[in-house]
């Protein structure tokens, strides 16, 4: 199935804030923990801890309400998150106390240099238009060690999907577009930062309520 729109694609960060700001409650009481996550995803989440250090740390970039928190930490991450709306991170802290999670953009993290073994992007950047990659893909290896290991996952395919609809069924008014790629174009943003592909996974729709294929690419600081 194509996208809704091949449109250049022009969406702010204001924009994406005040979505999440809206649909925060709705989207954390839906996607409690990782009841969504196919094995293969999973699999994938646990490869990427497989190839961190004893007791790493890790930035769950675009954490959300939190929800994948305390999944890495129970592959021994010691993970911290961040997220550019509000109103996620304020539900993360009451839905996960235990661990650190601040507000702050992926265009420019609230990090330090070579703070984290692991970045972790899930589904978070999704909502960054292509022009907007590059920026992204610097600032995740900027704050990951040397030799640190940055996985993303995404939709998979091209072209733009408008997501105002599927919050409209809950009552809520927002405007959200989300960009499709091909793993190629990721690996591609990620090599142009300096990081070089270890493994990638593409996962065709699991039912007919799933629009889009899946996938999740994994590379290495070089
Ligand atoms: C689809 S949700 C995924 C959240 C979480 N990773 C999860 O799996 O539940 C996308 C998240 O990315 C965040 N996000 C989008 N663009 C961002 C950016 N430029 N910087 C930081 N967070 C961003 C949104 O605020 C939202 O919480």
């Amino acid at each position: 199935m194509g996208a809704d729109r091949n449109v250049v694609a022009r969406q702010d960060e204001g924009t994406v804030r005040a979505a999440y700001d809206v649909v925060a409650p709705t989207y954390a009481d839906h996607f409690r923990s990782t009841e969504a996550e196919a094995p293969l995803d999973l699999a994938m989440v646990e490869h990427f801890a497989s190839l961190l250090p004893d007791g790493a740390t890790v930035l769950d970039a675009g954490c959300g309400a939190g929800r994948m928190l305390p999944l890495l930490a129970g592959l021994g991450c010691h993970v911290e998150g961040v997220d550019l709306s509000p109103a996620m991170v304020s539900r993360a802290r009451v839905d996960h106390p235990d661990f650190v999670t601040r507000q702050g953009s992926l265009t420019d993290l609230p990090h330090a240099d070579e703070t984290f073994d692991g970045v972790f992007s899930w589904y978070s950047t999704i909502h960054s238009p292509d022009a907007e990659l590059p920026r992204l893909a610097a600032e995740l290896r900027r704050v990951a060690r040397p030799n640190g290991v940055v996985l993303v996952a995404f939709q998979s395919g091209s072209g733009v999907r408008d997501v105002a609809p599927a919050y409209a069924a809950h009552g809520l008014d927002v405007v959200l577009e989300r960009y499709n790629r091909t793993p190629d174009q990721v690996v591609d943003v990620l090599a142009g930062a300096g990081m070089t592909e270890v493994a990638r996974m593409e996962q065709k729709p699991l039912s007919d309520k799933e629009r889009d294929a899946q996938a999740v690419v994994i590379a290495r600081v070089s």
